[in-house]
């Protein structure tokens, strides 16, 4: 049997009320509390001369609730907390320069030259206070840095990671390095496809530094710190045209009365928004990829085998995804016709059959393609620098080029290819794969020169528009109004946190605070890669079958399912759980999905959240990154550790309804040992308490 343990006395309830209670006590003697209060008024007498004193400096100093130091600020809630902690760690600022007029803080003299400082105080709601913070070396020095305070606060947001922790865990030193989309598959310490510059705290706290700063991250475990660095020496950053190479830091703080309330403000001024939900049959029915189970030996015979046995087993598809590879070479837009000898038949007999599929593709064309010298001919790749010849690149899947899509006429060639493929075979998408700037080469020029580099992600991404409706991507930096879906990087078929079944929640509440809520989390049960593949000694090469059930079960309460091993690569009660979850997330998931998924397109709010979002004065609720709400009021805790048929569960605050029918309604609470069985998934509706 499972326990109920009220919240544990060493994670308090915040009541956000400065008095705590003290033990009671006797009456002492009367003298002692005479002597006490003139000692009070006394010290009191002492401060109020020393305040007076520093009165002129001090209201200077001060802008709301911020208090300016040569080496640094603090921001201060009304109570009088310090909330927020920034270090000038490439220089400090001249008190003595500084001036203050009307709401802006402004001071010219850092310890080493001239400069252009300021803060100014915003107001946008009678809840929230902004501050602009801008640090412009005019004196040509090599970079700016700021080191962010994370030791006293959970912090969220910045960019998928191979290893992804809810909170931001700071791990080990790390110099500030470009902040910058990689391919976090194959670089596995760098910043993921999906990155913004912007971080939240549990202390009500954001910030979103400028899209102009060259700029680069970095950390300290032993200081807690994030860093914060502007500069263009030795990076990929470069000033935009007619503009001095002298590096600027700036960015916004805002300040608000909750975290959920903050991060709504900031979405809102900050993020774009997608104008309209992608298929709805995308959220209802799972959609199927032949690259797990077929890597790139697909063939026609393969496909049309895979959709016979998705229908034989009496599953659904939103549609079937066509991996690497179908072309003979690497950045063709027609099908190899040793692996599909007869393509326009087999689409003919899968549109007979319901099956709409869409096509892998991707922004790399080798050298051994006959596209190649087309290419190059029309000048159509990212170039050598200063140069006309095309940069080669090396990726996954051999040398080629990459192509240009800051070139309107690079644009243009690579979408009518698209058309025509797609118009061709009625092709109902793509999947639009890579678009990070780790596939740049290393020195390199774009038609339009790329300042920042993420850029060129956004440009890629931006070719997935004219088929939105299924089109999916890896890659995002402020794509947020590309109205696809958005795939999390590919996993590997193991447990953990590097990449696997544990890494799903924290990465996509990660990439729904950073604005992307059409979520795709990849395909289930990982993708079965020799060497990362648990278990795979026991099934011929398949993952671990208790890991690809769980994986499912996690799936079913995402946005979208896609499937990749079948579920009949195992045995007949794998298949019925698939059966069971894809039917629950029909009919439970999707429904309230799609409903959150209109309501992006006004808030931008996501629709996977956190706990905090509906307990965001609940210490515990920062900490969780194993359950997860759907909108407001669905509640999921998956099983995601091998061998447990129980786990513990957080229900914050409220009252809860368990799905076999139990009632919470002392919460928070924690269940211990809470029983799911192996073809169970644990999840709690809230109850509103008006019924
Ligand atoms: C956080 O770090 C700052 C600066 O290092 C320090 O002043 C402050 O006391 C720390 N706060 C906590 C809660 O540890
Ligand atoms: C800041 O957040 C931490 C962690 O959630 C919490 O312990 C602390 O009380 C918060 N401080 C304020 C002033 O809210
Ligand atoms: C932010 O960058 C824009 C240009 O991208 C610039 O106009 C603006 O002044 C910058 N904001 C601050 C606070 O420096
Ligand atoms: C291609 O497939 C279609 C439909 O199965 C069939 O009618 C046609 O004869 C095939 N063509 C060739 C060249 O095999
Ligand atoms: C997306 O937003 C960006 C920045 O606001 C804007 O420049 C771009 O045109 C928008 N794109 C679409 C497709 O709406
Ligand atoms: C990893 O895979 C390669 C072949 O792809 C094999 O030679 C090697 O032994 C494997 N290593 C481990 C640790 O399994």
């Amino acid at each position: 049997m499972y326990q109920i343990v009220p919240v544990a006395p060493g994670e308090p309830q915040l009541d956000g009320s400065p008095l705590k209670k003290k033990p009671g006590y006797e009456g002492r003697p009367m003298v002692l509390a005479g002597l006490l209060g003139c000692m009070l008024v006394l010290a009191a007498v002492v401060a109020w001369c020393y305040y007076s004193a520093s009165l002129r400096k001090a209201q200077l100093l001060n802008t709301e609730l911020l208090q300016l130091n040569r080496d640094g600020f603090i921001i201060r809630n009304q109570a009088g907390a310090v909330i927020f902690t920034m270090a000038f760690r490439s220089g400090t600022v001249d008190l003595d320069s500084c001036s203050k007029e009307k709401n802006i803080l402004r001071c010219t003299r850092s310890n080493t030259g001239k400069l252009n400082f300021f803060i100014q105080t915003i107001q946008p709601k009678d809840t929230v206070t902004c501050y602009r913070v801008r640090w412009e070396e005019l004196e040509d020095k090599a970079l700016v840095e700021h080191a962010m305070g994370c030791n006293a606060s959970h912090w969220y947001g910045g960019a998928e990671l191979a290893t992804q922790h809810w909170p931001i865990k700071i791990q080990g030193e790390e110099e500030p390095r470009p902040f910058i989309t990689s391919d976090v598959y194959s670089k596995r310490n760098s910043f993921g496809g999906i990155l913004e510059r912007y971080w939240l705290s549990s202390n009500a706290t954001a910030i979103k530094i400028n899209d102009s700063v060259p700029f680069h991250l970095g950390w300290s475990e032993k200081d807690r710190t994030l860093r914060f660095q502007a500069r263009y020496l030795d990076s990929p950053f470069r000033p935009e045209e007619g503009q001095q190479a002298v590096p600027e830091l700036s960015y916004r703080v805002c300040v608000g009365s909750d975290v959920t309330s903050i991060h709504k403000i900031m979405v809102r001024r900050y993020f774009p928004k997608p104008i309209k939900v992608p298929s709805p049959e995308v959220f209802m029915h799972p959609l199927w990829s032949t690259w797990a189970l077929h890597k790139s030996a697909i063939t026609q015979e393969k496909l049309l085998k895979f959709a016979s046995d998705i229908s034989k087993h009496g599953f659904t598809s939103s549609h079937l995804e066509l991996d690497d590879r179908y072309t003979a070479d690497y950045g063709e837009f027609d099908f190899d016709p040793q692996k599909f000898p007869n393509a326009t038949g087999m689409f003919d007999k899968l549109r007979v059959d319901g099956f709409k599929v869409s096509l892998w593709t991707h922004p790399f064309i080798n050298y051994d393609s006959i596209n190649f010298g087309t290419a190059v001919e029309k000048g159509l790749f990212v170039r050598e620098p200063g140069g006309e010849l095309p940069a080669l690149v090396r990726w996954w899947n051999g040398i080629g080029g990459i192509l240009d899509f800051t070139n309107p006429e690079t644009r243009e060639w690579y979408s009518s290819h698209l058309h025509t493929l797609k118009n061709r075979y009625e092709i109902t998408s793509f999947k639009f794969d890579a678009g990070e700037t780790s596939y740049l080469p290393r020195q390199f020029s774009t038609m339009v020169p790329l300042s920042d580099p993420s850029t060129f992600t956004r440009r890629y991404s931006e070719m997935a528009l004219p088929f939105s409706e299924r089109a999916e991507l890896r890659v995002g930096y402020q794509s947020q109004n590309i109205s696809c879906f958005f795939r999390i990087i590919d996993r590997d078929s193991v447990w953990g946190y590097e990449l696997g079944l544990k890494s799903i929640i924290p990465t996509v509440l990660t990439i729904s605070i950073l604005g992307y809520q059409f979520v795709l989390p990849d395909m289930i049960g990982g993708n079965a890669y020799p060497n990362r593949t648990a278990g795979v000694g026991e099934n011929r090469g398949l993952p671990d079958r208790e890991l690809y059930i769980r994986w499912l079960e996690l799936s079913a309460f995402m946005p979208a399912m896609q499937f990749s091993i079948p579920p009949w690569e195992y045995d007949k009660s794998v298949v019925e759980i698939a059966q069971k979850f894809t039917e629950l997330h029909k009919t439970l998931v999707a429904p309230r999905v799609l409903e959150l998924a209109g309501e992006v397109l006004d808030t931008g709010d996501p629709i996977i959240r956190p706990l905090w979002w509906i307990a965001n004065n609940d210490e515990a609720a920062f900490k969780i990154d194993s359950q997860f709400l759907i909108g407001d009021d669905l509640m999921v805790a998956p099983v995601l550790e091998p061998g447990k048929q129980e786990r513990d569960i957080y229900l914050p605050a409220g009252r809860w309804r368990s799905y076999k029918g139990e009632h919470f309604d002392k919460g928070p609470i924690y269940l211990t040992d809470y029983p799911v069985d192996l073809d169970e998934v644990a999840y709690f509706t809230w109850v509103d308490s008006s019924n």
